[in-house]
């Protein structure tokens, strides 16, 4: 399965926090950002990931992951000139998607629950769009679904005025191979920008539109602005702490889904061995 992180942006919202760094890779508590959407792909079953990243960015992203072997991946990057919208992606990574099915994760998105992986795997396994909706206390900020009296979506529209619902689509998507069409052929909206509601809006006229509810056992949560990455990290510290588990491990992940073994982990962990995220990584090997 192939995944896209969308881990580009001007991150405005932070400034000057993201003025000489790229957002994605500012911490969130104890990892960087985009640690946490990586591993809900890999938690969906993607194992090709391509990094959308600005042009400035490249060499920092490959510092980070590499090729991705490491943790039995195979990480690729291409470059967006500009942040000229979130459907985009599918003009800069056509080639990576092909004739396959693929994934779309916000790389200021962090995403935790039980049954994730299940929920995740059902729109990587899917037909068409699979997005997930959210109840959130503000929908005006955010692409909004109104479903009709039986559960189905009857539209969806980019930070409305006057919102449908509470129900926000999330920073989460699965396609089938058509969205690079799809996205080729939708119009700019009046920011400028190539809208992923737009293309989700587009799905739902065809009928290919599938909206699952992320009921309120989830968190969701973005960090885009100060006070919600602050959030975030002490949202992460609070769960971490309180069960010596940590969210958002790519190391952790790849182990237990089997894409490297005890000898794979042992190799991570030597470099960092005296940090509190090595040690963490050894008690997991010492009580496998
Ligand atoms: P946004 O938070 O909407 O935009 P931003 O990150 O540029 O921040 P700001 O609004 O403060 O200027 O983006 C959501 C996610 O999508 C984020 O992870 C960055 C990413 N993104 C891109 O990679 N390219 C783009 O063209 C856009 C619009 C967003």
């Amino acid at each position: 399965m192939k995944g896209i992180v969308l881990s580009g942006g001007s991150g405005t919202r932070l400034y000057p926090m993201t003025r000489a760094a790229n957002k994605q890779l500012l911490p969130v508590y104890n990892k960087p950002m985009v640690y946490y959407p990586l591993t809900t792909l890999m938690l969906a079953g993607c194992r090709e990931i391509l990094l959308v990243v600005n042009p400035a960015d490249v060499e920092s992203y490959r510092r980070l992951f590499g090729d991705g072997k490491q943790w039995g991946l195979d990480i690729r990057y291409a470059v967006q000139p500009r942040p000229g919208g979130i459907a985009e992606v599918f003009i800069v990574g056509r080639e990576f998607v092909g004739k396959d099915r693929v994934g779309l994760i916000l790389g200021d998105n962090l995403f935790y629950g039980d049954s994730l992986p299940a929920v995740a795997e059902r729109g990587a396994t899917g037909s068409g769009a699979v997005v997930y909706a959210y109840w959130v206390s503000d929908p005006a900020a955010y692409g909004v679904v109104e479903f009709d009296a039986a559960g189905r979506p009857v539209s969806i529209v980019e930070k409305p005025k006057e919102p449908k619902s509470n129900w926000a689509v999330t920073g989460l998507y699965f396609y089938d191979a058509d969205v690079c069409d799809v996205a080729a052929h939708i119009p700019r909206s009046a920011r400028g920008e190539l809208e992923i509601s737009d293309v989700n809006a587009h799905y739902l006229k065809q009928g290919r539109l599938t909206v699952e509810k992320l009921g309120r056992g989830y968190a969701w949560l973005d960090t885009g602005t100060p006070s919600s990455l602050l959030r975030a990290a002490q949202f992460v510290e609070t769960v971490e702490d309180r069960q010596g588990l940590q969210i958002g491990s790519p190391e952790e992940v790849a182990w237990r889904k089997g894409y490297i073994d005890d000898g794979g982990m042992e190799k991570l962990i030597q470099p960092i061995r005296e940090s509190e995220y090595g040690k963490y990584l050894q008690r997991l090997l010492a009580r496998a």
